[in-house]
């Protein structure tokens, strides 16, 4: 089938379009930028060493992040429709399986596994902002930093109450769809967020261990790379862009016709990027002038950064912006997670958009108890991985979205015609169309093919090459 050529008639999307490409650009980065920029890509860098992981995570970010964020856009725009019918549709189209839609299926499982568990790290957050604010860390030493985190993770009830009330605000701007809800936010949020972000640096930069920073972060270090962290890198280079769930691939089905895909996907992964890479200069200053551990892992900024902010001159007032910024951009994040299953609702079954936007959120809010809980009532419960949160993190992390960006990839590279990819890429049959589809069909899937073996045996992957390398 692959050199057939199609012609299609366009669709229009049945949720309206962006105003305008900025919009588009802003919203996907919104989803992208968020608790994996921030809370996880410092914690992940400072566990394997820096430079040298930093170095490998941006070659996965690019090599395999930014193709798969081609595909998933143009695949997203040509069906027009959410996750489910669009692979549906779009297979049917190429002459192939209908069931494809199994992808979209998938995804929108995967979405709403995703925010059970976000919102409540999430809600952490928003709950820093106000004890940060209160004056809470002030002058506290780091045992009371940490009992301060166990009192709220300890306690369901607190965790609950603010995971509560981030999926009601994540359900609030889902409900209101695409132009009034998710843009208006964005347009307001992403510049936002990037003010706090640059407000932030110019405090670290003044810190005077800013110099140890930019050296743990850019001066690659090899012998502190594992070829476990090799595979971690491409795993999160999946979360952090928010890859392989169909959160792209929805929002692509809102893009105008006529925008660029590849400039568009280049903005986006340079801005995501950017913003990690900026949280990391933000936060090793303050580990560093602190005598923090920068492998702290994920109690990184709960555990740690509550104890510089409360030291510092103007701690209240950037410990509360830092915290605000987390909850922003986890915000923006969590829209991405249900806007796949809400499509879905709202085109297939008929459901009104505000009606699937609750049902869903409410389903959401239900399995995250298992999160919640997972560090008070079934803090001893563990099972396969550890407690629920653990194992929730495990198959979303390192099984679901790689398998939906391989699915996805497999979508874009091998099922889809060459003329319908470049028709929809729209920038010829050249070097940059030969490069991507380069990407698509043998280095992205092969890359993800090791990271999945490696996920699924424990680390076959990393032992042998480590057998290789001595
Ligand atoms: N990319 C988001 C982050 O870095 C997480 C995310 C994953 C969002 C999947 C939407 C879909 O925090």
């Amino acid at each position: 089938m692959s050199d057939q050529t199609t012609t299609t008639v366009k669709r229009q999307s049945l949720h309206g379009q962006w105003s305008t490409r900025m919009a588009f650009i802003l919203a996907v980065t919104g989803s992208a930028v968020g608790l994996g920029n921030i809370w996880k890509f410092p914690y992940i860098a400072g566990e394997n060493g820096g430079g040298a992981f930093v170095l490998i995570y941006l070659l996965c970010v690019f090599v395999v992040g930014l193709p798969i964020m081609m595909s998933e856009i143009l695949i997203g725009r040509r069906g027009r429709r959410n996750p489910v019918m669009t692979m549906k549709i779009v297979g049917e189209e190429e002459g192939r399986s209908r069931n494809w839609a199994l992808v979209g299926i998938m995804g929108i499982i995967a979405g709403v596994l995703i925010l059970s568990f976000y919102s409540v790290i999430a809600g952490w957050a928003m709950s820093y902002v106000f004890m940060t604010a209160g004056g809470t860390f002030v002058d506290t030493d780091a045992s009371q930093v940490k009992s301060t985190f166990e009192l709220l993770s300890g306690s369901w009830k607190l965790t609950a109450f603010w995971h509560t009330f981030f999926i009601v605000i994540t359900v609030v701007v889902v409900a209101q769809g695409v132009q009034r809800g998710l843009e208006r936010l964005v347009r307001i949020l992403m510049p936002a967020l990037l003010v706090l972000l640059l407000l932030l640096l110019v405090f670290s930069m003044n810190s005077g261990y800013f110099g140890q920073a930019v050296e743990f972060m850019f001066r690659p270090n090899f012998s502190a790379l594992t070829p476990s962290g090799v595979l971690i890198a491409l795993g999160h280079a999946f979360f952090t862009l928010s890859l392989g769930m169909g959160a792209v691939m929805a929002y692509g089905a809102y893009l105008p016709e006529g925008t660029s895909i590849t400039s568009t996907s280049v903005i986006v992964v340079l801005a995501d990027t950017g913003i990690a890479l900026l949280a990391g200069l933000i936060i090793f200053p303050v580990v560093f002038a602190n005598n923090l551990q920068s492998d702290a892992g994920p109690g990184l900024i709960f555990q740690t950064l509550p104890l510089a902010f409360g030291h510092m001159p103007g701690g209240v007032f950037f410990g509360t912006m830092f915290f605000v910024l987390l909850s922003f951009a986890a915000w923006t994040s969590s829209i991405g997670m249900i806007e796949p299953a809400v499509a879905w609702m709202t085109e297939s079954k008929g459901i009104k958009r505000a009606v699937a936007a609750s049902i869903l959120g409410g389903f959401t809010w239900l399995i995250g108890f298992g999160t919640v809980f997972s560090w008070s009532l079934w803090k001893e419960k563990t099972f396969f991985q550890g407690t629920f949160f653990d194992n929730i993190d495990y198959l979303i992390s390192n099984i679901a979205l790689p398998l939906g960006g391989l699915m996805i990839t497999i979508f874009a590279g091998w099922v889809m015609c060459r003329n319908s990819t470049s028709d929809e890429l729209n920038c010829g049959t050249g070097l940059m169309y030969k490069s991507w589809r380069f990407l698509a069909r043998y280095i992205a899937p092969i890359a993800v093919i090791l990271v999945l073996i490696e996920a699924a045996s424990g680390g076959i992957v990393s032992d042998y090459l480590s057998t290789i390398g001595n």
